[in-house]
């Protein structure tokens, strides 16, 4: 097994203990999750959201919190996520939303989460706004994939969108069938705890996969999202537009709040666009825990202020 895999295996093994989370719940943010995390209220992630768009940085606000047990808690997080459509149009931010399907009680009962995400889509619709369904563990992608081609046939590819994994074997058949939707789609490289089963272990073979599938929903004259922190592959990105006179209004950069900001700012005096993904709300943790996984680097800090306090 590669060592990175290994590394985000044990981060991701320690970070799902009780006590761990609970210690870290608790005094992280005062601890430094402040640093990926833009506030634990929508009022304050906005201030952050107006920061962002002055230095030319476009947003998708993201609820945090994942897989909810009850419906209530999955119609609060379906009346939050409208909540924020509201927000942005009454602050005139640049921004859309992204939201889990998991946060809308994907596990409790597919239709239920199905009707969420219909009215999600319908606010989004409503004030001519985008939502992204962001995509998680591989036992959930094909219905995440089945409820977004429902409303993605309903509201239409300016209101709804979809992320894909390049971890993940099929994902390039997957590609193929959202590219004759004309689906605007966000390549991540995955974020999970997956088997070798079903996603490639070696980072090398997820970076190919990565730069072959932009290259084939872009060809494909599809709105594509280039969702990684990877200079190598933005420089690859960078040069395939360049050589196939893909227009800059056919793709964004995106990357995560907090995480390589210079170069952020770079991209976008060079004319790209760039969107931020802004997570706030109380349920961070799970968010965090992957951030400290892709570089265990971040949660060193965590640690320092444990052992000193
Ligand atoms: P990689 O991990 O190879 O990192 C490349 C370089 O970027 C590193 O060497 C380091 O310099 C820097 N870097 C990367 N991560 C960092 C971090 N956390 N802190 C500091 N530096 C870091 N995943 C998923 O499964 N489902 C989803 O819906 C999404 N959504 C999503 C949205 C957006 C906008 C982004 C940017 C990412 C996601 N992800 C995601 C997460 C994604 O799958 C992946 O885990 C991270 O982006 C890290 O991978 P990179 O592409 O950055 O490359």
């Amino acid at each position: 097994m590669a060592f990175e895999q290994l590394g985000r295996k044990v981060v991701l093994g320690i970070a799902s203990n009780k006590a761990v989370t609970n210690v870290v719940t608790k005094h992280g943010m005062r601890m430094g999750a402040k640093r990926f995390i833009a506030g634990e209220s929508l009022e304050q992630a906005v201030e952050m959201v107006k920061q962002l768009n002055k230095e030319g940085l476009l947003v998708t606000l993201d609820h945090v919190g994942e897989s909810v047990s009850t419906k209530d808690e999955a119609i609060q997080a379906t009346d939050e996520a409208i909540r924020i459509f509201e927000m942005i149009e009454q602050h005139q931010l640049q921004s859309n939303v992204s939201v889990k399907l998991t946060q809308l009680g994907l596990s409790i009962d597919h239709d239920f989460c199905y009707q969420n995400m219909d009215r999600i889509v319908a606010a989004a619709k409503e004030r001519n706004n985008f939502v992204r369904i962001d995509i998680e563990d591989s036992p959930v992608v094909d219905i995440t994939i089945d409820i977004f081609k429902r409303v993605l046939a309903k509201y239409g590819k300016e209101h709804v969108g979809l992320v894909v994994q390049s971890y993940l074997y099929r994902t390039e058949k997957d590609v193929e069938g959202l590219g004759k939707l004309g689906a605007s789609l966000r390549i991540v490289k995955g974020a999970y705890k997956e088997p070798k089963e079903v996603a490639f272990p070696l980072k090398r073979d997820v970076d190919a996969n990565y730069n072959k599938i932009v290259a084939l929903h872009l060809k494909n004259g599809h709105y594509t999202a280039v969702a990684t922190h990877d200079e190598k592959i933005i420089q690859e990105t960078k040069r395939f537009v360049k050589e196939n006179n893909i227009s800059n209004d056919q793709f964004e950069f995106q990357m995560l709040y907090g995480v390589r900001n210079g170069l952020q700012r770079e991209l976008v005096k060079e004319g790209y666009k760039v969107r931020v993904y802004t997570p706030y709300g109380k349920h961070w943790y799970p968010y965090f825990s992957r951030r400290i996984a892709e570089r265990p680097a971040n949660g060193l800090f965590i640690l320092k202020s444990l052992f000193k306090s």
